[in-house]
């Protein structure tokens, strides 16, 4: 193992490059591969982002003795492929959220995982920012008493409204559910665990993917979920938890968290925590990756491979209610 993680990029897009930016924020880790499915691509992006190797197939990364890590970044209907290709070249995964488009996949990824004693750990990277920490310590402190009722959106309106681009394409398995609402879903889950009861109602647009949908989530504490997910219009991208106690309201952008108000429901203090990101927010997660890599760790306590398969599972489950399948899911 390296003194430095090396890391490698498979999926040159939009979001390889907040990652390779947030790499260059961190202490443990630097950028020394990527891989496009075609040369030039590689090659461009390797001269934006000073990286010294760059491949022109995905196979050829994952072969590369030299790298330790690799981020996943294509669209989700190609992690599943994409992730084993690098596991079974002993190369530790990182993958973008969801970790796989169904459970089927997902299972199959943790199993290779374990077989090859590799980590394996899906990228929300939401989990990391040190007042996500933050939120998670209140919660267990119990300054907010047990929680209630939980509230949480992700909608955004696309610039890009192509059919066919990742948004939209149900062959991508693309629509709101794997892209944004997982971030309200895997907060939920975070909290409170996996729902005893759900209720779940989708808008399918042109295209057949769900433009948005809500989420009813029964824990079986008592406690209710609310959330929200959309790409069709920008909702207000807020959480709130709600306790016997009081409140922790996590401001806009909740996924990318850098402000909170604790609210005191009985005295109706208010106390507003802020902690601006000292990177791109990307670089937490890098960083806590490459220090569980550095000390030989093969699961995240954070975001455990187990609760990301309880999730993909759960978003099965929700598809299922509304009859949604991709179009390689059937047959
Ligand atoms: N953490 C976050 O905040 C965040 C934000 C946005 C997206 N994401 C996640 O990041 C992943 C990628 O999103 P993105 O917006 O960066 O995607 P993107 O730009 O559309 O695609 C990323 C790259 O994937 C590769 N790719 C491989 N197979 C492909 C296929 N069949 N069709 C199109 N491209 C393919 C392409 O690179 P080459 O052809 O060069 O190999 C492409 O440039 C998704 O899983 C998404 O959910 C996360």
């Amino acid at each position: 193992m390296n003194e430095k993680i090396k890391w490698g990029i498979i999926g040159p897009g939009r979001i390889a490059r907040a990652f390779a930016k947030g790499l260059s924020y961190t202490s443990n880790a630097e950028l020394y591969g990527v891989a496009s499915r075609t040369l030039q691509r590689s090659k461009d992006f390797a001269n934006e982002w000073s990286v010294p190797m760059a491949f022109g197939s995905y196979q050829e990364l994952a072969e590369e003795k030299s790298i330790d890590a690799i981020y996943v970044a294509t669209p989700h209907s190609e992690h599943h492929d994409a992730a084993l290709t690098c596991m079974r070249n002993r190369k530790a995964v990182l993958c973008e959220k969801p970790l796989a488009v169904n459970a089927t996949q997902a299972f199959s990824m943790v199993q290779e995982a374990k077989k090859q004693e590799v980590l394996l750990m899906e990228g929300m990277w939401s989990r990391f920012p040190p007042l996500m920490e933050k939120v998670r310590q209140l919660v267990h402190e119990k300054v907010i008493g047990e929680i209630r009722l939980l509230q949480a959106d992700f909608g955004f309106m696309p610039k890009d409204l192509d059919p066919a681009g990742r948004l939209f394409n149900p062959s991508l398995a693309g629509g709101s559910l794997l892209d944004v609402g997982i971030y309200p879903i895997s907060f939920s889950s975070m909290l409170l665990g996996m729902p005893i009861d759900i209720e779940t109602i989708a808008t399918l647009g042109k295209t057949e993917v769900d433009e948005q949908a809500s989420y009813l989530l029964k824990y079986e504490s008592g406690a209710h979920a609310m959330l929200h997910s959309s790409i069709c219009c920008e909702t207000s991208q807020e959480a709130t938890i709600f306790g016997t106690l009081g409140s922790i309201r996590i401001h806009k952008q909740c996924w990318r968290p850098q402000k909170i108000t604790i609210t005191n429901h009985s005295t109706e203090k208010q106390e507003i925590i802020e902690m601006p990101f000292n990177g791109n927010g990307f670089n937490y997660e890098a960083e806590s990756f490459s220090d569980l890599l550095l000390s030989d760790k093969k699961d995240s306590d954070i975001m455990p491979m187990q609760e990301s398969l309880e999730i993909i599972t759960l978003l099965d489950r929700i598809r299922e209610k509304w009859g949604l399948r991709y179009p390689f899911e059937k047959n």
